[in-house]
């Protein structure tokens, strides 16, 4: 199974980070999101990653405009008659996620995969919308993708092994470590991530500690690169939330039960980094 061309589809945080990690790899990259104002920021991203990375002499000038020129913009999603690989990184809402799969496996041509980078929603399930399940499985990116070397991949009920092995092997290409999973709620990573966030904000509710303290227990004491409160802001708490809510009803276990304290804070607009406050206020 060759993968040359790539259709990464949400031009958001991770949308972008993956379109940029696949370009700079040599793949000829599609961009696609709603709307063109979408697309024009995860390129600006994008553009402004390699710039730093040309600065700190990690790339050339050459690389990064070469990087660039294999990134094509697209609102089209009939753009991806000519793919042979999506990678879907829209928001994490199992009906959109259905309905875009069942269109995508109308459009793109019968060899291409179909690959979502769910952080948590069953990867059969979003198979099932299509008349392909053998050749959809779940890529999950870490963010910041750039960055973050791990991709976890989530093996669907029907996911064939060539499909598996030819996104291991792609994922090397990126330089980055495929490790295999299999397809429950959360997975590995967001089962375990979740519930250590998920106490936290526990932990800050029932007054045990300031936000401060928690964040500099699991700094210093467990050597994280950041503190619990502190990455759920850089990851969104509506997410966090979402993923919780997830593991909650996938295992229908009170452990999961997602903190009052997230709920509040996500049905004030409180979303962390990305709306200018969460558990911390950013500018
Ligand atoms: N995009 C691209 N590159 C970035 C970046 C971003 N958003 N943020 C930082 N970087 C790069 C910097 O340019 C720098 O690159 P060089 O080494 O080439 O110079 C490098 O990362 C280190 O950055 P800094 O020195 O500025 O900062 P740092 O050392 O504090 O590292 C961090 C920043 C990598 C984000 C680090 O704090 C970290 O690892 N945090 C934890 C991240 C994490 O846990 N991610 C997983 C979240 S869970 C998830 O993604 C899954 C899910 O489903 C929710």
């Amino acid at each position: 199974m060759n993968i040359n061309k790539v259709m990464v589809i949400g031009a958001g945080q991770m949308g972008s980070g993956i379109a940029q990690v696949c370009a700079v790899s040599g793949y000829d990259v599609i961009l696609h999101d709603l709307k063109q104002e979408f697309v024009d920021r995860g390129l600006g991203t994008i553009e402004k990653n390699l710039a730093r990375q040309v600065e700190k002499g990690k790339i050339t000038a050459q690389d990064k405009a070469a990087a660039l020129s294999r990134l094509t913009p697209s609102i089209d999603l009939n753009n991806a008659s000519g793919i042979d690989l999506v990678i879907e990184a829209a928001v994490e809402n199992m009906d959109i996620k259905t309905k875009l799969f069942s269109e995508l496996d109308e459009i793109a041509p019968a060899h291409a995969i179909l690959a979502s980078n769910t952080s948590s929603l069953p990867i059969t399930e979003i198979a099932a919308a299509t008349k392909r399940p053998e050749q959809v499985i779940g890529m999950h990116f870490m963010n910041p993708v750039p960055v973050m070397r791990l991709v976890e991949i989530i093996r669907g009920l029907a996911t064939a092994d060539e499909v598996y092995e030819a996104i291991e092997d792609m994922s090397k290409t990126l330089n980055k470590v495929p490790v295999e999973v299999n397809d429950f709620p959360g997975f590995v990573s967001n089962r375990i991530l979740m519930p250590m966030i998920n106490e936290a904000i526990y932990t800050l509710y029932e007054g045990v500690a300031s936000k401060e303290a928690i964040d500099e227990v699991m700094k210093l004491g467990m050597n994280h690169p950041m503190g619990p409160l502190t990455l759920a802001d850089f990851i969104g708490l509506d997410t966090c939330l979402y993923i919780m809510e997830t593991l909650h009803e996938g295992f229908g276990d009170d452990k999961y039960r997602p903190c009052p304290l997230l709920r509040k804070y996500v049905k004030a607009g409180w979303l962390g980094k990305k709306s200018g406050r969460g558990f911390y206020v950013y500018n």
